[in-house]
């Protein structure tokens, strides 16, 4: 069987890394050209024998014999990259989210679905061998019915407060990957938001219309819930909990470490601190996660993580900031 022809735009921390495990882990993949606006981002794919670097997405596309792109570069490319592939008949693998709009990703969305090309979204953590276990533990009725999901999600560090003004907020940047991890790991819908939010990181933050720190409980359309805590900084790292408490047990996954030990003196108990941030912590998700995007090409299989995914997350998000401006539980059919 011929390869599968893939593009990669966007050559920033995550397209590095789709690059180097496209390359390197995937025998029956091809990549056959890349592409950024910056220059300099061509000394990055030397190493790799890509035939093509080109700064033009367009250029891409025009590669007949492509079969898939992967779009890594800026949110605000997302929309129009996307749209772009759909029509050029080209499968898409596209990091998250794919627009800060509703509307237009709802937009986006039946394009894609009347070019007849499968999305996927980059909603990594569901590839992750811990919480891809912890779903199967409950597919498997091993904690019986989900009651309670509880998430952790610290970064080590805020971004730039340059990003941060462009980001869409933390709900719609960073928390959005908690929402989609409470809807993967419980395996329902989210109908209801109630959240709170507050500044106690940099009131720079604040300055720029946004929070750093949050609480968000989800009501699921059973009445089971979910609680996610989520602070732009922890100062020993990035802190990535989750436990799901149901009606026969519990299973939590704690951080994950660089190694295990742990020093025991008379002076207490110490070990390292977790690992930094995403590259690492969710390097084993970033490469499984295109492992099936590529067998759902190969195999001719539904896409893991859909469009839709990616629309009820962001739903989600804007649920959650509406909560926190009116300061009162907010319907997602408020929203959608
Ligand atoms: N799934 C995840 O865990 C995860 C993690 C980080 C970032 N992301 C998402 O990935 C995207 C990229 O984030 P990043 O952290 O790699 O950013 P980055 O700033 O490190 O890299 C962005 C790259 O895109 C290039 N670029 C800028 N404008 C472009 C354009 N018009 N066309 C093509 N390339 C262009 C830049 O030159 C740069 O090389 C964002 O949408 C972000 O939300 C996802």
């Amino acid at each position: 069987m011929d390869k599968i022809k893939v593009a990669i735009a966007g050559l920033g921390r995550i397209g590095k890394i789709h690059l180097k495990n496209l390359c390197r882990n995937f025998s029956e993949i091809e990549v056959i050209a890349t592409m950024d606006v910056a220059e300099s981002s061509k000394a990055i794919v030397e190493e790799f024998n890509v035939p093509l670097f080109t700064q033009n997405f367009d250029d891409l596309l025009a590669i007949s014999k492509l079969d898939a792109v992967v779009i890594c570069s800026p949110t605000d490319t997302h929309a129009d990259y996307v749209v772009k592939a759909a029509r050029a008949g080209k499968h898409i693998f596209c990091e998250k989210p794919l627009d800060l709009s509703l509307e237009r990703v709802q937009e986006v969305l039946n394009i894609v679905e009347a070019c007849g090309v499968k999305l996927m979204l980059g909603f990594n953590r569901r590839f992750d061998p811990e919480f891809k276990k912890i779903r199967q533990l409950i597919v498997n009725d091993a904690v019986g019915d989900p009651q309670i999901i509880k998430i952790t999600s610290r970064d080590p560090g805020p971004p730039p407060i340059e990003y941060v003004k462009v980001s869409g907020g933390m709900f719609l940047d960073m928390a959005i990957h908690d929402f989609d991890m409470a809807r993967y790991i419980s395996g329902k819908q989210v109908k209801e938001v109630f959240a709170k939010g507050t500044v106690m990181v940099d009131p720079e933050i604040g300055k720029a219309g946004d929070i750093d720190t949050a609480i968000i409980t989800l009501t699921f359309d059973d009445g089971s819930m979910a609680v996610i805590d989520n602070c732009r900084q922890a100062v020993y790292g990035y802190d990535q909990r989750l436990e799901v408490f149901g009606s026969k047990g519990m299973v939590q996954a704690e951080n994950n470490f660089p190694n295990n030990h742990k020093l025991y003196t008379e002076k207490g108990v110490s070990g390292d601190l977790p690992l930094h941030f995403f590259l690492e912590r969710y390097d084993a998700s970033y490469n499984q996660e295109v492992r099936e995007f590529v067998d759902a090409l190969v195999n001719n299989e539904d896409i893991p993580v859909s469009g839709d995914d990616g629309l009820l997350s962001m739903a989600i998000a804007l649920a959650a900031k509406k909560s926190v401006e009116e300061n009162r539980p907010v319907k997602i059919n408020e929203i959608l």
